[in-house]
């Protein structure tokens, strides 16, 4: 028996076809039974005839969320039938037989509405629920042809994908880091990466010239509607490239999406216009301004670039810290301060972020490719020659092998989604998504494990529960 998708209905009237899916919503009027059916790929109407008994009395006994394989004959509706509105509103399925393939209980939430008016958290513990009503389709959908349509592009531009590790070792700097213990050397962790910034760097100096990835990345810091604890990133690298080259490929990239993805929005200025962090913080008060000119307009997309970021910040203790990655280059006119560590709070990194909408979806810099002038980022923040070693030893050794000059950008793609989605937070972009505080309300994560497991780690915990 061959199935036919519900989209394909239209060019097969008068045929017999069989179709599988869930019941949308089944409407009893007494004799006549109308039951919409859906699969991946759209709706339609269906109605049992009380003269064919078998498909009648079955019709009568589904629910919402049967899973169900019909067969009948597609029909064209009366002209005065019609549905304009609606999909497939000028067919109708004349059931002939209908077969129960799995039952459903009632489903906890409504899967049909937009789900706006349901509890998150409810949203999340039925996350497969939730993911079938049409707006959480379309979203991972589009989410997954905005990846496609990335792939393709950096294909096409000579870009090679290069999965890299996930346990990997802890580098104390940055955010906060989750860590995994080993069972072989206990006492020892590995940590999940924040990005792979520095897998991406070593693949330069192995020669790949220009790397991709779409990259898992994790961060164990307070989430908000912008942040989840893990997090995917389109992760980009090339060498023998300055600033602007970096610039103009990722800026190419976004653009086209647009057009291609998106035909409907309208992107606010071409080029993207570019402010420097101090424009940025004095007009806006902030690095990432929305720029978009009428802030109702749903389809507007006002991206822009800024530029010219500060190298180091003083810290709470006096000291100097990097703003923004410390692998960073300054800008070439600052290379001889950095060299002599002379004006810091005046070295101008070759940094960029790439902001849309008051959002900051992307960023990235001119990497250090020196080791020299690298140490010198890190005796500027006052690291021992010891830590130095310890911590950044393998980027030092690896530099020194013929590093090319490198540079790269990373965006945050959940918040391009979301952006190009018109939703108000990631996790409507993220098939299965974290709460606020972190929590996979579905499969009740993070959880306990067992003593045996602890053991084995070498691990004792001295009081169980939260801090
Ligand atoms: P950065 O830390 O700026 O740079 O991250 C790049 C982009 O990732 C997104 N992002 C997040 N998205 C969701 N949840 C989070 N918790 C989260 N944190 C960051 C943002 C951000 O712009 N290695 C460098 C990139 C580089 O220099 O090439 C990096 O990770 O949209």
């Amino acid at each position: 028996m061959t199935r036919t998708y519900i989209k394909d209905l239209k060019s097969n009237i008068t045929k017999e076809v069989t179709i599988c899916g869930w019941v949308d919503v089944r409407r009893d009027h007494g004799k006549l039974i109308f039951i919409d059916f859906r699969d991946m790929t759209g709706k339609v109407q269906s109605v049992a005839l009380p003269n064919n008994k078998e498909a009648h009395e079955v019709a009568n006994k589904v629910r919402s969320e049967w899973v169900v394989r019909a067969t009948g004959i597609v029909n064209k509706r009366p002209e005065r039938m019609v549905a304009k509105n609606e999909e497939n509103g000028e067919i109708e399925m004349e059931l002939k037989q209908l077969e129960v393939l799995n039952e459903s209980v009632t489903p906890p939430i409504d899967v049909r509405s937009d789900g706006s008016d349901i509890n998150e958290d409810m949203r999340l513990k039925y996350r497969y629920l939730d993911l079938r009503r049409p707006r959480m389709q379309n979203n991972i959908r589009m989410r997954d042809k905005t990846l496609t349509y990335i792939r393709d592009f950096m294909h096409k531009n000579d870009f090679v994908e290069i999965e890299t590790p996930i346990l990997m070792k802890g580098t104390p700097e940055g955010s906060r880091e989750y860590i995994v213990p080993s069972r072989l050397e206990n006492g020892k962790f590995y940590v999940l990466p924040q990005s792979p910034q520095q897998f991406k760097q070593l693949s330069m100096v192995a020669g790949f010239e220009r790397y991709f990835q779409i990259a898992r990345c994790f961060r164990d810091e307070d989430t908000r509607g912008d942040r989840q604890p893990e997090f995917t990133q389109v992760d980009i690298e090339m060498s023998f490239v300055v600033q602007e080259d970096v610039m103009a490929l990722n800026e190419k990239l976004i653009t086209t999406l647009v057009q291609t993805l998106y035909p409907e929005k309208k992107i606010q200025e071409l080029p993207f216009p570019r402010l420097s962090y101090k424009e940025a913080m004095e007009k806006y008060g902030k690095d990432k301004p929305d720029l978009r000119k009428d802030k109702n307009d749903p389809n507007l997309l006002a991206f822009c670039w800024v530029i010219d970021f500060p190298f180091f910040e003083k810290t709470d203790e006096g000291g100097w810290t990097f703003t923004h990655n410390p692998f960073s280059a300054p800008k070439p006119e600052y290379q001889k301060d950095l060299l002599e560590k002379k004006n810091i709070g005046e070295i101008v990194a070759a940094q960029y972020d790439m902001v849309l909408n008051g959002f900051e979806i992307g960023g990235g810099g001119i990497r250090n490719h020196n080791p020299e002038a690298l140490t010198k980022v890190f005796e500027i923040m006052g690291f021992p020659p010891e830590k130095i070693e310890s911590n950044f030893g393998h980027m030092m050794q690896a530099l020194a092998f013929g590093a090319p000059p490198h540079g790269g950008l990373a965006f945050g793609f959940d918040r391009l989604c979301m952006l190009l989605q018109n939703e108000p937070n990631i996790r409507e972009v993220i098939p299965f998504a974290k709460t606020g505080e972190g929590k996979d309300l579905m499969m009740g994560a993070p959880s306990e494990v067992t003593e045996k497991q602890l053991k084995e780690l070498g691990i004792e915990l001295k009081k169980k529960g939260k801090k």
